[in-house]
């Protein structure tokens, strides 16, 4: 039903941002506030009895159901940036995208060691972004906890790079 409904709300945008690419356009999703609590709660149920100390959201669009549903399951959200945003000192990885390369930065207070952080994103695609947010996490001494996305790529075999992270994955469409 909430499959459905995600698929349904996504558009597909051709040669964006590059040549060959189609993009997974989300934001028909988020005129919809329904739909928008019912990914929340959807994500809320599927994570139930995984210890989640604090959810990290990706820039840009992991921001978008990421702060919701930390604020929902009562615990902190923190944002993993690109270069040069976050204003205090910070900690960066780079990684590869399936159009470019990036780099993610982190604050160095956004956790405690040992804390198990949930990484929340809109979209696995190659896994590239969340594998660079997991490493710049265990370098900090953070426990990946799982992962959450609303859509997945499932062509570009994400969810093979980053099964040896963690066993915990909640996709609501494919
Ligand atoms: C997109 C998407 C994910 C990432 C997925 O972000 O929001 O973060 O790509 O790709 P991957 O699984 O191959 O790493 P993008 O870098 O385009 O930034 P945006 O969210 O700011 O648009
Ligand atoms: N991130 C990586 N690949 C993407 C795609 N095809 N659509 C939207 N976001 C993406």
């Amino acid at each position: 039903m909430i499959t459905q409904q995600i698929k349904n709300a996504i558009r597909d945008i051709p040669d964006f941002p590059k040549p060959g690419i189609v993009f997974k356009d989300i934001t028909p999703i988020l005129k919809d506030p329904v739909l928008c609590d019912n990914i929340v709660n959807a994500f809320v149920e599927q994570l139930k009895g995984t210890r989640i100390d604090v959810i990290a959201g990706i820039e840009s669009r992991g921001f978008l159901f990421g702060l919701t549903l930390a604020t929902k399951l009562g615990v902190p959200f923190v944002p993993i940036r690109k270069a040069g945003k976050l204003p205090f000192t910070i900690k960066q990885k780079a990684y590869k995208l399936e159009y470019g390369t990036a780099i993610i930065e982190c604050h160095t207070d956004a956790f405690e060691p040992g804390q198990h952080i949930l990484i929340h994103d809109d979209l696995l695609a190659t896994g590239g972004t969340v594998t660079a947010a997991s490493e710049l996490i265990n370098e900090m001494g953070g426990v990946v906890a799982g992962f959450s996305f609303v859509v997945e790529l499932g062509f570009l075999n994400g969810r093979e790079r980053i099964a040896p992270i963690s066993d915990t994955l909640v996709v609501l469409a494919k």
